[in-house]
């Protein structure tokens, strides 16, 4: 297995996240370590995707969001439900694009290089695990399309998660 990162020009956007997902079924199949499977799909994303300086994982934990497997700066772990763009898109259970953090109310600061953000939930059977957050030090650098994108490969490894994983 070879990861060499930037194989994806984006220029077909869709096309380019159905590849990648194909990718990610590919880099889960047949191993069931949660935490493995948390790095390895940040790693993929952030290997993959031009323009980001933050993608990793936060997970429901006993009512609060702490900060699981991720590439990019050290973050603040804990955010409470609400709070940042991370509990707002988890408490609305919809993905949340923020085009210039510095105009998001609450915004939280991890890695001051940050401009922009896209946040998607985690929720599997109804029940919320948390959330996958990316950051980019490009103003406006995500889209709808990104908004779907990402939200399959967010389903992608959904699939081999089970809630007891996180707990
Ligand atoms: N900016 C996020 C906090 C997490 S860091 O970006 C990694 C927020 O406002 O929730």
């Amino acid at each position: 297995m070879s990861f060499t990162g930037k194989r994806y020009d984006f220029r077909n956007q869709a096309g380019d996240y159905a590849q990648l997902a194909e990718e990610l079924v590919g880099l889960l199949e047949g191993e069931k370590d949660f935490v493995a499977n948390a790095a390895n799909t940040s790693a993929l994303i952030f290997d993959a995707l031009p323009d980001l300086n933050w993608v990793g994982f936060y997970f429901l934990k006993q009512g609060e969001l702490v900060v699981g497997p991720f590439q990019g700066k050290p973050a603040c772990v804990r955010i409470a439900l609400g709070k940042g763009v991370c509990g707002t898109a988890a408490v609305e259970r919809k993905t949340i694009i923020v085009p210039d953090v510095d105009a998001f109310p609450g915004h939280i600061a991890c890695d001051g290089a940050s401009r922009s953000e896209i946040v998607v939930p985690l929720v599997k059977a109804q029940t919320l695990l948390g959330v996958l957050d990316l950051d980019s030090p490009r103003l406006a650098r995500f889209n709808e399309g990104d908004a779907r994108g990402l939200e399959r490969l967010a389903s992608v490894f959904l699939e081999g998660v089970r809630p007891e994983d996180i707990a």
